[in-house]
C-alpha cells in the first residue's frame, strides 16, 4: 500500500527524486572531502558548489513536474472532473506527504543558505579565478603570485564590496566563461580594464590614500653588455614617495601631489592610454592649469571626441599584481644578487636572447633555453663548459625561472604587451607628462628634472661612486652625449 498520493509514482518524478537523491549524496561526500582536505583540486569546487547543487535543483523540479503530468494524464483517461486535493488530516497517506513536503522543504532551504554562501565565497576565491580557466589566466595567475599582493585575493582589487558591484561581476563572470568555452577572447587579454571597478573603493579599502610614505630607497647595480673590461655602474636613489594629510605632517613627494591636495584630469588619445597631449590640475590654490603637448596637432574640439579621464591610483599603479618584467631587468637583478654568475663572458646577452627567443609553448621555451645557453658556449668557449659548468648551469636554472614567470606565448603576454606605467626607464611611465614637452600658456613646463621625483646620492662605477646627500646631477653611464636629456629613456632602453 503506497503512503504517498498515488501521483508521485510515475516515471518521471522517480527519476528526478533518484537524480536528486544521488546529486544529494554525492554533494554531501565532496563537501566532507573538500573541508578536510583529501583533494586539493580547483575543479573540485566547480563540481561541489555549482554544477552538481543545479542537477539537485533540476532533479527536485521534476518531482512536481511529473506529478502535474501524471495527474493531468489521469483526469484524460478517466474523464475526470478537475478536482484539487483534498488534504484530510485523518488520512495517513496525506499526513506522511505533508510531513516530507514540510521537513524537505525546511531541509532544502537551510542547506541551499549554506550552499549558496559556499558557492559565493568559491567564486570569489583565487582558486576560482586563477586556476580553473588555466590556460587563459595562467600569466595574471603565475605573475600575482609572485607579486606584493600574492596574499591578496584576486576579488579584493576586481571585484571589492557591495551587492552592485557583485551582480556586476557575476554578470560579466558569465560572459567570460562563455568566451572561454567558444574561444572568443582577445589574447592578450586588452587592457586597461574597461569597467574596472575604481581605484577609490578598491585599492583605498586597504591603502588609505592621505596616510603618509617616507622615501624609499631604490639602490640599482647594472651590468653592462660587455662584463670583462667594463665595470657595473651603481646607483642609489630616494624615491619621494611622501603622501599624507596636512593636519597629520609632512605632505609632498609624489602621492601627495597627486591625490590628496591635486586633482588631475587627462585625456588620452590611445587605447592604453600612453599618449597623454592634454592635461588639467587643479591644485590646493583651486587654481586650474591646462597643460598641453608642444606637438599637439588637435584643437580643443577634436580633443572632446576623447574621454578626459579623473588620475587615480590605477594610472600609476597599473601592475600592481601582474608584473611581467622586461629581460634586461631581471636578468640586471639576478645578476647584481649572483643567481646569474656575472663574470660569465657574454651571459648578459646570450640570457637576452634565450628569453625573447619566439618559442611556441612555454614547455618548448623551458626546454630550449638550456640548450641555446650550452651550445653558445660550446662554439664559442668550449673550454669554458668544463671549467664553469656548475655557474653556468645554475645561471640557465635561473634564466628558465625568469622565463617561466614573465614570458607566456599561448596567452602571447611578455612585457612588451602590457606597459608599466611606474617610473620611466622601459615604457613611457611618468614622462607621458612629466617630459618638459608640455607647457601651460603662460609657458609653465611639466619639467623631467631628474632630482623632482628621486633625489641620486650616489652614483658611479662600482667602487669608484660619488655620494652627496642634497643631490647629484645624473650621469649617463654610457657615452650617448646628451641623448638622454632630450630622447624619452624608454625610446632606446627596450628592456631586452
Ligand atoms: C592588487 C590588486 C589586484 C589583484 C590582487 C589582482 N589583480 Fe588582476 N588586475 C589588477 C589591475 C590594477 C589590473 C590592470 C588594469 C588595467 O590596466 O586596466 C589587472 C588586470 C588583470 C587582467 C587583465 C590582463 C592583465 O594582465 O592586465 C586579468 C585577466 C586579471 N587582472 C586577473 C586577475 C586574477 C586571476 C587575479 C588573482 C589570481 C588577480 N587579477 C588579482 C589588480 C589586481
Ligand atoms: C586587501 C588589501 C589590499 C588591497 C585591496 C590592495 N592592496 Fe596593495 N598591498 C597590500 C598588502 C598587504 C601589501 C604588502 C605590504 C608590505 O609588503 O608591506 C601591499 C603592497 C602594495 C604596494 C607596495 C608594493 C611593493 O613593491 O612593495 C603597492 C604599490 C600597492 N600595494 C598598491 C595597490 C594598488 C594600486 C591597489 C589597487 C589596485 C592595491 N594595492 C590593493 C594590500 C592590499
Ligand atoms: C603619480 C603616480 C602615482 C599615483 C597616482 C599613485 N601612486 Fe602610489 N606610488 C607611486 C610611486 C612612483 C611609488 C614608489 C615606487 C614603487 O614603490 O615602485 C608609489 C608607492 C606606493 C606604495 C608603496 C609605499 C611604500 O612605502 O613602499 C603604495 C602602498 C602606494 N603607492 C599606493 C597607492 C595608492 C593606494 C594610490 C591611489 C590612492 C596611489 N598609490 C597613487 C606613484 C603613484
Ligand atoms: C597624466 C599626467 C601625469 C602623469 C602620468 C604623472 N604626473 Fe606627476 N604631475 C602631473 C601634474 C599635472 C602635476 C602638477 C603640476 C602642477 O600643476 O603644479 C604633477 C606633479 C607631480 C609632482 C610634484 C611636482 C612639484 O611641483 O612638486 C611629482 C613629484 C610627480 N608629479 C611625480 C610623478 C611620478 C613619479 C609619476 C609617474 C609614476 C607621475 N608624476 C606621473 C601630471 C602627471
Ligand atoms: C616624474 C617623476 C620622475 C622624474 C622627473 C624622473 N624620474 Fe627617474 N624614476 C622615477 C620613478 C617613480 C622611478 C622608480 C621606478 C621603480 O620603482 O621601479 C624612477 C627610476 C629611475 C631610475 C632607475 C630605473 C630602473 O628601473 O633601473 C633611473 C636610473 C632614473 N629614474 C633616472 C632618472 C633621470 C636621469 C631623470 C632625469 C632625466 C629622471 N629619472 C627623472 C620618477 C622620475
Ligand atoms: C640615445 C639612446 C639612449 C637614451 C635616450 C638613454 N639611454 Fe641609457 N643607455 C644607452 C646605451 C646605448 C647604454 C649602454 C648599454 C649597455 O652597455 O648595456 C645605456 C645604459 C644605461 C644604463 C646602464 C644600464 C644598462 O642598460 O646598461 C642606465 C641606468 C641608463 N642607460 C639610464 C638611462 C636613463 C634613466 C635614461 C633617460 C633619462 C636613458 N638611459 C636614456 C642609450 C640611451
Amino acid at each position: 500500500m503506497p503512503r504517498l498520493p498515488s501521483s508521485v509514482y510515475n516515471p518521471v518524478s522517480l527519476v528526478g527524486a533518484g537524480i536528486a537523491l544521488v546529486s544529494f549524496g554525492t554533494v554531501v561526500i565532496f563537501f566532507a572531502m573538500d573541508m578536510l582536505g583529501y583533494v586539493q583540486s580547483p575543479y573540485l569546487g566547480i563540481f561541489t558548489y555549482m554544477i552538481i547543487p543545479a542537477i539537485l535543483v533540476l532533479g527536485l523540479l521534476l518531482i512536481p513536474i511529473g506529478m502535474l503530468l501524471e495527474r493531468r494524464r489521469k483526469r484524460r483517461h478517466a474523464g475526470e472532473e478537475r478536482r484539487y486535493m483534498v488534504l484530510d488530516l485523518n488520512d495517513t497517506r496525506n499526513r506522511t506527504a505533508i510531513m516530507i513536503f514540510t521537513v524537505g522543504t525546511m531541509l532544502l532551504i537551510v542547506i541551499s543558505a549554506a550552499g549558496t554562501y559556499q558557492a559565493y565565497n568559491y567564486s570569489e576565491s583565487v582558486e576560482f579565478c586563477g586556476e580553473v580557466c588555466h590556460e587563459v589566466m595562467y600569466p595574471e595567475y603565475m605573475a600575482y603570485q609572485h607579486s606584493p599582493h600574492a596574499r591578496v585575493p584576486c576579488a579584493e582589487c576586481h571585484i571589492g564590496e557591495g551587492a552592485d558591484w557583485f551582480v556586476k561581476a557575476k554578470v560579466s563572470g558569465a560572459y567570460q566563461v562563455y568566451s572561454v568555452i567558444f574561444n572568443k577572447y582577445h589574447k592578450p587579454i586588452a587592457t586597461p580594464i574597461a569597467n574596472l571597478r575604481p581605484a577609490r573603493e578598491t585599492c583605498e579599502e586597504c591603502h588609505w590614500p592621505s596616510k603618509f610614505s617616507s622615501d624609499k630607497k631604490l639602490e640599482k647595480v647594472y651590468f653592462p653588455i660587455d662584463t670583462a673590461d667594463v665595470k657595473p655602474w651603481k646607483i642609489v636613489m630616494d624615491l619621494k614617495i611622501g603622501g599624507g594629510q596636512s593636519e597629520l605632517g609632512p605632505t609632498e613627494g609624489i602621492h601627495w601631489h597627486m591625490n590628496t591636495a591635486n586633482d588631475v584630469r587627462y585625456i588620452a588619445t590611445d587605447e592604453q592610454r600612453q599618449e597623454i597631449p592634454y592635461i588639467e590640475s587643479t591644485g590646493l590654490d583651486g587654481r586650474t592649469r591646462i597643460y598641453r603637448a608642444r606637438d599637439l596637432d588637435m584643437d580643443d574640439k577634436e580633443l572632446q571626441a576623447f574621454e578626459m579621464r579623473k588620475m587615480d591610483c590605477i594610472d600609476c599603479h597599473n601592475r600592481p599584481s601582474h608584473i611581467y618584467y622586461p629581460p634586461f631587468r631581471t636578468i640586471n637583478d639576478a645578476m647584481a644578487v649572483d643567481r646569474i654568475a656575472a663574470d660569465l663572458p657574454n651571459i648578459r646577452a646570450l640570457a637576452t636572447h634565450a628569453l625573447t627567443f619566439p618559442y611556441t609553448s612555454q614547455e618548448q621555451g623551458m626546454q630550449r633555453i638550456p640548450k641555446i645557453i650550452r651550445d653558445n658556449y660550446r662554439t664559442h668557449a668550449p673550454e669554458l663548459l668544463q671549467q664553469r659548468n656548475a655557474d653556468i648551469e645554475r645561471s640557465i636554472v635561473e634564466i628558465q625561472r625568469i622565463y617561466e614567470r614573465n614570458f607566456f606565448p599561448s596567452m602571447k603576454v611578455d612585457w612588451k604587451q602590457y606597459p608599466n606605467n611606474i617610473g620611466h626607464m622601459y615604457d613611457p611611465g611618468c614622462f607621458r607628462c612629466h617630459d618638459n614637452q608640455h607647457v601651460t600658456d603662460d609657458g609653465e613646463v611639466l619639467s623631467n628634472d631628474c632630482n623632482l621625483c628621486h633625489t641620486i646620492i650616489t652614483q658611479g662605477p662600482q667602487g669608484q661612486t660619488v655620494s652627496d646627500l642634497a643631490g647629484l646631477p645624473f650621469q649617463h653611464p654610457a657615452d650617448v652625449d646628451e641623448a638622454w636629456r632630450t630622447v624619452p629613456c624608454s625610446d632606446c632602453h627596450l628592456g631586452n
